[in-house]
């Protein structure tokens, strides 16, 4: 049977990541947080001291990137998301991540690499770009001010010492540059059902998720 699939798309610091684990969870589905494959490319090429925006260099780290290297916690640092959104920009990287992800969504397995029944994958582009076929799409949003202040206190949690003025500022900028890109731009698919979490807790957006996703799995 063709696998079932939950695509989940929204900016930074949305909620969509914890969303899209609790969907996978609910569901007993595989889960895929792409924003990672281009965290993994970002962080090669700060690590090798190359300049993100250098297109060979991205090209070539994304066509070497694999699911074991996803792990590592530097990928969440807020260097490492700029350099991945300078990478996401360039058309071969996208091109080079594609196979991957195409393959995840064919035949999706859990850590262990057992088959599971269907699929969750959050991104920017998954219901319009990777997976125009899901049979659930869901844009997850916040106003910029809300997911500015959820990704400093995370921040903070971590030990990343970093004032609220300059997240706010990058998550503007980084906002900017994934909406206005000219190769897969996020975008809320027209058939996506948006959940708005300024006001909703992470309960409150999974039940408004599982209510829309109903009788559509
Ligand atoms: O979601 P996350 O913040 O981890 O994503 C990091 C960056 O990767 C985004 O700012 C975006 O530029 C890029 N990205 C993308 N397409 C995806 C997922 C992430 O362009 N499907």
């Amino acid at each position: 049977p063709t696998p079932r699939i939950i695509a989940v798309d929204g900016p930074a610091a949305s909620g969509k990541g914890t969303l899209a684990r609790r969907l996978a969870r609910h569901f007993g589905f595989a889960y895929l947080d792409t924003g990672l494959l281009y965290r993994a490319v970002g962080l090669r090429l700060l690590r090798a001291g190359q300049d993100p925006a250098d297109e060979a260099a991205a090209i070539a780290a994304a066509g070497t990137v694999t699911p074991a290297e996803l792990g590592d916690p530097a990928l969440r640092s807020e260097a490492t998301g700029q350099a991945a959104s300078a990478v996401a920009r360039i058309p071969g990287v996208r091109q080079a991540l594609l196979d991957l992800q195409h393959r995840f969504a064919v035949a999706p397995a859990d850590e262990k690499g057992r088959p599971t029944p269907g699929a969750v994958i959050d991104g920017r582009d998954i219901g319009t770009v990777i997976c125009p076929g899901a049979d659930v799409k869901l844009f997850v949003n916040a106003s910029l001010e809300t997911r500015a202040k959820r990704r400093h206190k995370e921040l903070l949690d971590r030990g990343e010492a970093i004032i609220y003025a300059r997240v706010l500022e990058d998550m503007e900028r980084r906002d900017q540059q994934d909406r206005n890109r000219s190769v897969a731009p996020m975008a809320k698919a027209p058939d996506a059902f948006e959940i708005d979490t300024t006001k909703l807790d992470a309960d409150g957006a999974f039940a408004a998720a599982l209510t829309f996703i109903g009788s559509r799995l």
